[in-house]
């Protein structure tokens, strides 16, 4: 099944269960620069043999350093449709797998998760920072991640296998606001894949990516700005310097003149009043 859309199925039946499944995520994210960890993650879900498995990789990096769009990414890469699950701290197992709808007169509908779809369709299911979803959410996910390949949905009554080109991978912020994922789970999420802040050069073209319409004075001051703070280990990231760029060309409406005033005034509003001191 190719990213380009042929009529998808609505439903599957498994075991006599009717599911319904839901609509893959169809964005305009492209990845930018940094070849290495775009090859790294799809080697990690390449098959070399029919006996042999992908692995499950997780992303992990600061916020706002692009895995959620390198995941992506990667999976319209391979030709697949992709499937965004943003985990959360109420996430709970069946939200995971299967949830049942009321569907008028006392009737009661099974609807796939966007994992679960994926996993019916052979698509890519990118689990969206997933290390703020409890342990009791991941223990649902056990059996999936290792060579058995399937679900248990508890509500549905059904075993779920995975179509055998279903891949998936796990974003994970390095920061603390997390629960900690237990061994059993870390050990079926390798490889782990590393992303860090890019180099300048790259930095200019994943700005000119996202905001192709700015100008490029606003955007070498922006780039400027996130490397200083890059060195001295400040958590400001591509993210924050797309809102800042975003920010400065609305107060400055096109005016250059007023921009590296705007600029100054965008970085403080964006990101606070102590990042002024990595503006040049
Ligand atoms: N290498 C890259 N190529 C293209 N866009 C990028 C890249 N790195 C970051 N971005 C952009 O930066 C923003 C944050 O990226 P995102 O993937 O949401 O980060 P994360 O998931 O790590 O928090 C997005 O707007 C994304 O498009
Ligand atoms: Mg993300």
């Amino acid at each position: 099944m190719t990213a380009t859309h042929t009529q998808l199925a609505s439903h599957a039946d498994i075991d006599g269960v009717r599911l319904r499944l839901g609509h893959p995520d169809r964005l305009p994210f492209r990845w930018v620069g940094q070849r290495d960890v775009l090859d790294q993650l799809l080697a990690a879900w390449f098959v070399l043999d029919e006996r042999d498995l992908p692995l499950n990789p997780r992303l992990i990096g600061k916020p706002g350093v692009g895995k959620t769009t390198l995941a992506y990414a990667a999976g319209e890469a391979l030709g697949r449709d992709v499937y965004i699950f943003q985990a959360t701290m109420d996430t709970r197992p069946e939200d995971l797998i299967v949830t049942p709808v009321v569907a008028g007169a006392g009737q009661i509908e099974y609807v796939a998760s966007p994992l679960v779809t994926a996993m019916i369709r052979g698509g890519v299911c990118v689990l969206d920072e997933g290390n703020r979803m409890s342990e009791k959410s991941w223990a649902s996910l056990a059996p999936l991640l290792d060579a058995r390949r399937y679900v248990e949905s508890i509500v549905a009554g059904i075993k779920i296998p995975a179509h055998p080109d279903f891949r998936i991978c796990a974003t994970m912020n390095d920061d603390a606001s997390t629960f900690e994922i237990p061994e059993y789970i870390h050990s079926r999420l390798q490889p782990q894949i590393l992303i860090e802040f890019p180099e300048a050069d790259e930095e200019l073209a994943i700005l000119r990516e996202n905001l192709p319409f700015a100008d490029d004075q606003i955007l070498g001051y922006v780039v400027a700005f996130l490397q200083r703070a890059h060195a001295a280990n400040e958590a400001f990231s591509v993210r924050d310097g797309i809102n800042i760029a975003r920010y400065a060309m609305k107060l400055s409406q096109g005016d250059r003149v007023r921009s590296k005033g705007a600029f100054e005034t965008a970085v403080r509003m964006t990101v606070g009043e102590e990042a002024v001191d990595h503006v040049e």
